[in-house]
């Protein structure tokens, strides 16, 4: 039964290919229908399948021409809550200087003597940016802000743009804490946490040599879980660390970058419901080696694409951009890296309402410019996505 206030039904109808990530519905795990049609009603799916087998009766027709249609992107991990940008930086690392994370500083420093406004303008460019580029689940962490206040605030604009949210104190040392770091732990846990957690869903930590160690990215993920936290772990992104297998023994929703692993650490992950979340945009900006997207695929490690969207390491909001990266320089098939940036993204966010297009999920679905998914590492750096529709609504054409 229809409700008041919701969109009218409507039949998204003449789609060349669908890919709707239930495997029962079609061609192997994307779940590929050729020809197909999909109902949605009060902003859900209410039916999918081959096109001559559609219900009739729904308010509204909408046709695609035959073009490819997939789930909106999830984005899994993004950093949009920042001020100023690091475009220098950037420079000098092409120019042969490496990442070393201190750049987070830098934006510390900025983001805490931003305006409410300035931070929300940002946010509101970035989520519209990847909107646009087809990602219509978003998570966003906190991170810059470093004070109780200044992560209060990050995580209030972040909580209007994103269900989604990640409490991310834990980042790097701040400055007014230099060379005390369990100083600052003891505060992220003892009173930043609860001061926190009422706008959070998750905690993360950057378990990484120069940001925390095993113990103290343990204390954080704990104190996190006490109040009611999911973990998720920034982990071996500059180099090897005990942070997957931390990830894996708390049983965190994700252990993200994973750039750097051990046989060890992906013997956890194949036995873990922990998702190994890759961030081809990070290496790609950092101009370092890419994480084996094969090996981990190969022994069984469930595997998601996200964009890590930050002024550092990653200033790109393009989850299509990543998937060609993935595809070109992580060994994944085209069909792997779709599957990862859109149900990879939701089994990451331990939600199963989003990602793909089953009846009663999120009617969130893209169309391409394209008449196959493929065409989304085939074609880089074009802009392929030509609508965006979400909660069964029509806001990107
Ligand atoms: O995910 N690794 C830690 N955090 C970010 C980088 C943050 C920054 O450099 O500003 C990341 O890559
Ligand atoms: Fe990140």
């Amino acid at each position: 039964m229809k409700q008041t206030g919701s969109p009218p039904s409507i039949l998204v109808d003449d789609i060349g290919e669908l890919v709707t990530n239930v495997p029962e519905l079609g061609e192997d795990r994307l779940g590929l229908i050729r020809d197909a049609a999909v109902l949605f009603v009060d902003g859900v799916v209410d039916w999918v399948g081959p096109r001559a087998q559609a219900p009739s009766g729904a308010e509204m027709r909408h046709d695609l021409g035959g073009r490819a249609a997939l789930p909106g992107f999830v984005d899994s991990h993004t950093h949009l809550v920042f001020a100023g940008d690091r475009a220098v930086e950037f420079a000098a690392r092409m120019s042969g200087e490496e990442y070393d994370a201190g750049g987070i500083r830098d934006t510390v420093a900025a983001t805490r003597a931003a305006t409410d406004g300035q931070l929300e303008a940002t946010v509101v460019r970035l989520a519209g940016e990847a909107l646009r580029a087809g990602t219509t689940t978003l998570e966003i962490k906190s991170g810059y802000g470093q004070t109780i206040v200044d992560e209060q605030r990050s995580l209030a604009v972040a909580a209007r743009h994103a269900r989604e949210t990640t409490l991310l104190a834990a980042h790097v040392t701040p400055p007014e804490f230099a060379g005390r770091t369990d100083d600052y732990v003891r505060m992220v846990c003892d009173e930043m946490v609860d001061a926190c957690a009422a706008q959070a869903k998750w905690i993360d930590v950057f378990c990484e040599r120069g940001a925390f160690d095993r113990d103290q990215s343990a204390a954080v993920l704990s104190a996190g879980m006490r109040s009611g936290l999911v973990p998720r772990v920034h982990a071996n992104q500059l180099g090897p660390g005990p942070g997957v297998q931390l990830a894996v023994e708390v049983g965190a929703a994700s252990v993200d970058h994973v750039s750097h692993t051990t046989a060890a650490d992906v013997e956890a992950l194949a036995g873990a419901d922990t998702v190994a979340t890759l961030l081809p945009g990070a290496e790609f900006c950092t101009r370092s080696a890419y994480p084996d997207a094969r090996r981990l695929l190969d022994a069984g490690v469930t595997v998601a694409l996200a964009s890590d969207c930050n002024p550092g390491t990653s200033y790109t909001t393009d989850v299509g951009f990543c998937i060609a990266l993935a595809v070109r320089e992580m060994r994944m098939t085209p069909a792997e890296a779709v599957w990862s940036a859109t149900m990879g993204g939701a089994v990451a966010l331990r939600r199963n309402d989003i990602g793909r297009l089953g009846i009663g999920c999120h009617a969130d679905l893209i169309a391409l410019d394209a008449p196959s998914h493929l065409h989304l590492a085939y074609r880089p750096g074009v802009a392929l996505v030509r609508e965006v529709w979400r909660d069964g609504r029509l806001v990107v054409r």
